[in-house]
């Protein structure tokens, strides 16, 4: 078993596939992208499947595939299957932009994959264009559908709420939740990755910020109902309209409970172990994977150095990019 030194059991990995991605959403990503890691940098499939076989021999028992955008990664459907194959691994999912699920949704749920999570931050064709800087929600829409057909359920969709871009579109996103049994979950902005000027027509940093609180409040005339989550929902707090089929989540990254529930350690996609979204702390373990080192020391060092909480409050979006502690990752590098 993982047991951090707070005593937390690790029973969940995040693995990011790839820092690519085939979106530029505006909270996420500069403009331009990043410069790609060179194709030796990033872990093979089959280096992947023999650092989650050792995870799942020390407790690992849910694995999620995320990126940058996971479905960019050739052959996705290859690697499932031998994740699917590891004795001890109780769950696998994936977090896509669902640009590219109406095409793959079939093969990954054939290599044996059993949900998924979209991402979809607007029901408005022209705001996601330009919240992504030029998606076609149409492809979003037909890739949910498919993964419906397809019975990937629970399907969630998340969806981070920004202050005077969608806010707006909390009571619509929510409405989503009586016709379909899907699970909507909204989220806080964290200020972690793009809290530069995003453009003329986007809020600037320090007015982004909506609390999970205030997105309530919008929501009240809904009469939302507490209610027990889908499984795995982890951090989120969930509510139902009366009546509806779906359910409604959120999840506060800088409220008070989230970290004393935190039983995450995430693999980048170029091999790097980190057990804290919010901390730099982190353990290579490329390197060992390769020449067939152990791993299990590696991977208790990192859990070892889980710290108790993060100290990140709202108050960073008022700090100007140029000020903020250097290193502080993009979410596409290190995997939501
Ligand atoms: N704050 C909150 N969520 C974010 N994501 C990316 N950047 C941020 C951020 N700054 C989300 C994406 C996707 C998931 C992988 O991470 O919207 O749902
Ligand atoms: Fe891509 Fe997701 Fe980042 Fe958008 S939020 S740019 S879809 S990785």
């Amino acid at each position: 078993m993982l047991i951090d030194p707070w005593g937390r059991q690790i029973t969940y990995l995040r693995i990011s596939v790839t820092d690519r991605c085939n979106l530029r959403c505006v909270y996420c990503m500069p403009p331009g992208g990043f410069a790609r890691k060179a194709k030796d940098e990033i872990l093979s499939y089959e280096e992947i499947t023999r650092f989650v076989a050792t995870a799942a021999g020390l407790g690992i028992r849910f694995v999620r595939l995320t990126g940058g955008e996971p479905l960019v990664r050739p052959d996705l459907p290859v690697l499932i299957s031998a994740l699917c194959a590891i004795p001890g691994i109780d769950e696998l999912s994936l977090t896509t932009n669902g640009i590219l699920l109406e095409k793959l949704a079939k093969p990954l749920a054939e290599a044996g994959l059993k949900r998924v999570n979209i991402s979809l931050d607007t029901l408005d064709a022209e705001k996601f264009r330009r919240i992504t800087r030029g998606g076609n929600i149409e492809q979003v829409w037909r890739g949910i559908e498919a993964a419906d057909a397809l019975r990937l359920h629970p399907i969630k969709i998340n969806s981070v709420i920004v202050r005077g871009l969608n806010s707006d579109e909390l009571i619509p996103l929510a409405d989503l939740t009586r016709k379909h049994p899907w699970h909507v979950r909204f989220i806080e902005l964290m200020p972690i990755g793009n809290l530069a000027d995003w453009g003329a027509d986007f809020p600037s940093s320090h007015d982004r910020y909506l609390s999970v609180g205030e997105m309530k409040e919008i929501l009240s005339a809904l009469g939302l109902q507490p209610t027990k989550g889908p499984a795995g929902n982890g951090p989120a707090k969930t509510f139902r309209i009366p009546g509806g089929f779906g359910t409604i989540g959120f999840i506060s990254p800088l409220g008070e409970h989230f970290c004393s529930s935190c039983n995450r350690l995430r693999l980048t996609a170029d091999g790097r172990l980190r057990s804290c979204l919010m901390s730099n702390q982190e353990v290579s373990v490329r390197e060992a994977i390769r020449q067939g080192d152990p791993l299990e020391p590696l991977i208790r060092r990192a859990v070892a150095q889980k710290p108790e909480g993060h100290q990140v409050s709202s108050s960073a979006f008022s700090t100007p990019p140029s000020t903020q502690p250097t290193s502080t990752p993009f979410m596409t590098q290190i995997g939501g």
